[in-house]
């Protein structure tokens, strides 16, 4: 597979999606299972930041030591599944900024329209994280990512919890960039465009509206 497609096998992550996937998995575990996933595919998403070099007087000594050197970051996720990760994200990284790009999908879910978009004044000058729960078409997040480039951001990487093959491809053409940062990469899509196996209505399952 791609280089710029990071399927996170760790197995915490993979224990985690198992149990997402299980139809019987109530909407207050799913939920609190997402958080825990995007907690740890967004540690490996930020793998590369930065450090810079500093001294720490410990209670012993002197201690060179690092630390972030100064990196601003913002989650976007995509509504409206994506923001199911938003809460394991900034627990990770508290200082992150949130933008918000909602989308819907046409009848026939090939094409996405955009009716909400609020993202931080400065997201240009800092690193972006574009978020959603699946990686089906493609479509949105090759959309989203395409909107926030439109506004000047150029540092971009996308993290998903399951995506398939169709996805991951669509989204590589459109933007060969961007960094994908996944815990799943499944089979494929069906007719109705649902990962398989996948985990159902990401949407639902998180909302509890099914
Ligand atoms: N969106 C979902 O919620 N589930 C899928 O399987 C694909 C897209």
């Amino acid at each position: 597979m791609d280089s710029m497609i990071k399927i996170l096998d760790h197995p915490l992550i993979q224990h985690k999606i198992s149990l997402l996937r299980d139809k019987n998995t109530d909407c207050k575990d799913f939920r609190e299972l997402v958080k825990e996933i995007s907690m740890l595919i967004a540690y490996e998403a930020t793998r590369d930041l930065p450090l810079s070099e500093v001294c720490m007087e410990t209670p012993v000594a002197i201690a060179k030591t690092k630390i972030i050197a100064g990196r601003k970051m913002v989650f976007i996720p995509i509504l409206r599944a994506g923001l199911g990760m938003v809460d394991g994200a900034v627990t990770l990284i508290p200082a992150a900024k949130v933008g918000h790009i909602g989308l819907c999908r046409s009848e026939n879910k090939s094409k996405v329209t955009e009716y909400y978009c609020k993202l931080p004044y400065d997201v240009i000058e800092r690193d972006v994280i574009v978020m959603d729960l699946m990686l089906a078409t493609g479509v949105s997040a090759i959309t989203a990512i395409s909107k926030v480039k439109e506004i000047g951001a150029r540092s971009i990487k996308f993290m998903c919890v399951v995506a398939c093959p169709e996805g991951a491809k669509a989204l590589r053409e459109a933007h060969p960039d961007v960094a994908v940062f996944c815990g799943a990469m499944d089979d494929g899509l069906n007719d109705e465009l649902y990962i398989v196996p996948g985990i159902g209505d990401g949407g639902d399952r998180i909302f509890g509206t099914k």
